[in-house]
């Protein structure tokens, strides 16, 4: 794998930024969850560093769980259109409040498959956060409750997106080089 420095085009949203809008959002859910019940759901892998900074910057009791779901394989820059559950929840779901925490809404078709999905099993409320949303390829409505910044139709990588499952490390969000980034295999 290419080092991340080569295939950077821009810093798209800096680290300094990254944090104060998270403890913004994690601001506005202590507030909206106050008093009550909360259970974060991080949607593996790339929610993963949002997740974790987003939690600490929740004051509010809540429980943690974890799923896995797979739309894009490596390698490969598309959404199918369909979501599998390769891993599912530990934690009954039925009366909780339920926040799923995503990395990025980009067709729309992961985060949708899964809300059908986990609104089956009779969640008290179900809603959606984001850190990044890209409109302009939106092919599946969803409804984003929380929602850290709109972005534009470019390939993002680093803060937990990965460039075939490198560089979820990087502490900033960067925009990926096409011309530069050789794909391997
Ligand atoms: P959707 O089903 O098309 O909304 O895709 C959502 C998933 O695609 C996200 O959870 C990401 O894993 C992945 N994804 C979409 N856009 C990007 C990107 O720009 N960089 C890295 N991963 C992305
Ligand atoms: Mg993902």
């Amino acid at each position: 794998m290419q080092d991340y420095k080569d295939v950077l085009a821009e810093i798209l949203i800096d680290a300094e930024t990254l944090d104060k809008r998270v403890a913004e959002l994690g601001e506005q859910i202590s507030a909206d969850y106050l008093g009550e019940d909360l259970l974060l759901i991080c949607i593996l892998r790339g929610a993963v560093p949002f997740m974790v900074d987003l939690s600490r910057r929740i004051s509010t009791p809540h429980m943690m769980d974890f799923m896995a779901v797979s739309s894009y394989g490596v390698g490969k820059r598309e959404s199918t259109g369909f979501a599998r559950v390769t891993l599912d929840l530990q934690t009954d779901i039925r009366d909780r409040n339920v926040l799923l925490v995503e990395d990025i809404v980009d067709s729309g078709h992961t985060i949708s498959a899964v809300l059908q999905m986990l609104g089956t099993r009779s969640p008290r409320t179900l809603k959606v956060c984001a850190l990044l949303d890209k409109p302009e390829r939106r092919e599946a409505h969803v409804p984003i409750d929380y929602l850290g910044f709109t972005i534009p139709n470019k390939f993002v990588f680093g803060y937990g997106l990965d460039l075939d499952e490198y560089h979820r490390n990087l502490p900033f969000v960067g925009v990926v080089d096409l011309n530069k980034y050789k794909p391997a295999g």
